[in-house]
């Protein structure tokens, strides 16, 4: 089998394709003929060489394809049947634990950068009826987290108002999402192009976050003054206190994304007095992921796919996914 393999010290020029055996499916393992994966911004920091990594290590936490054939004691898949990854494969469901949160497939063991992979049957959900490998595979990680997000922590229900922030995969999925659960979705972009994209999926208001600076305001002013009740905050440092002024008193915001860094200074009053709810999002569960695909099916929802290439272009992949033109999920065809 044909696989990716980066080698220290990182950086796209590091990217082998290889050719290795194909393995065998031990006990309670299924062997799955991966046919897409997708990438995502923690991919892309491990491809960097900024999170340590082990050398030789397969990327990609999200992967989907076929059941090829089973260990002993597997019986909730079959030969033949589409399934997708999810990404943490100790976490059925339920709170995380530090025990569950273990073992990320690109990270702590070898990831979906391969034609063939060995794994748990639980390392893998069914792939929603009628979806494409590629499009499976663009779920795992970003779509989980929206679910997450908005509804395992959110509780959204219908007549709420949703603020996505700009137009990355993950904003793309609570969007949709949100549509789904009868919310009403304010949208931001930086990009007016992204913005009509934005409009043609569903959302109800438009800002430009670059040429309104004051956007929160912008998108409390678009409730009437009342303020949304979900924030889902992908940006960090510089969103996170114009997601506070978005808010309703008694608002949540899903806290998610580093997009614009690491540590951001808040003010503690603007939250207390505010009485704002705030969830730390870490992707979801198994059961999550499952009950995020059911929701998939009975509301026809389909993910937005940027591109896809093919797997030894995986570094021009990464290079594409790196400007930040993409519109959706940028994925390999394996
Ligand atoms: N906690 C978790 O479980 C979890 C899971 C998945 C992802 N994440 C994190 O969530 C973030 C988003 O991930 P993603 O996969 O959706 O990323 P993505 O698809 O790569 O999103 C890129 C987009 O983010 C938008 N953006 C950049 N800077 C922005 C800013 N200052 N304000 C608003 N939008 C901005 C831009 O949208 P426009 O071009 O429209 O301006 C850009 O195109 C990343 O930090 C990622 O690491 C966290």
């Amino acid at each position: 089998m044909r696989l990716v393999r980066l080698r220290a010290p990182g950086g796209l020029g590091n990217l082998d394709l290889v050719e290795e055996d194909t393995p065998q499916p031990g006990p309670g393992e299924v062997l799955v003929r991966i046919r897409a994966c997708a990438l995502n911004m923690r991919d892309d920091f491990a491809v960097q060489g900024k999170t340590p990594f082990v050398d030789g290590r397969v990327p990609l936490s999200d992967g989907a394809g076929e059941v090829i054939a089973l260990g002993d004691g597997v019986d909730a898949l079959k030969p033949g049947d589409s399934v997708v990854s999810v990404f943490y494969p100790w976490w059925l469901g339920g709170d995380m634990t530090p025990c569950t949160r273990r073992d990320i497939p690109g990270d702590s063991f070898d990831g979906f950068a391969s034609e063939y992979v060995c794994m748990p049957a639980h390392a893998f959900t069914r792939a929603p009826a009628g979806y494409t490998h590629v499009e499976a595979a663009s779920l795992t990680c970003t779509g989980v987290t929206a679910w997450r997000s908005l509804v395992v922590c959110g509780k959204v229900k219908p007549g709420d108002a949703v603020l996505v922030l700009g137009s990355g995969s993950v904003s793309l999925f609570a969007l949709q999402f949100a549509k789904a659960a009868g919310a009403r979705v304010i949208a931001t972009s930086s990009d007016e192009q992204k913005l009509e994209r934005l409009k043609r999926l569903g959302a109800d208001a438009i800002i430009n976050y670059k040429s309104v600076p004051d956007w929160g305001r912008k998108a409390r002013d678009l409730t009437d003054g009342r303020g949304v009740d979900h924030v889902i905050e992908v940006g960090g440092p510089a969103t996170l206190a114009q997601s506070i002024a978005a808010s309703r008193t008694g608002g949540h915001i899903a806290l998610v994304g580093v997009l614009t860094g690491f540590a951001a200074e808040v003010s503690i009053p603007a939250l207390f007095s505010n009485q704002i709810r705030i969830s730390g999002i870490s992707i979801g569960s198994r059961v999550d992921q499952e009950d995020m695909i059911r929701a998939i099916e009975s509301n026809r929802l389909k993910p937005v796919i940027d591109r896809h290439f093919p797997l030894q272009d995986i570094a021009t992949a990464f290079a594409h996914y790196e400007t930040q033109k993409h519109f959706g999920k940028v994925c390999l065809e394996v």
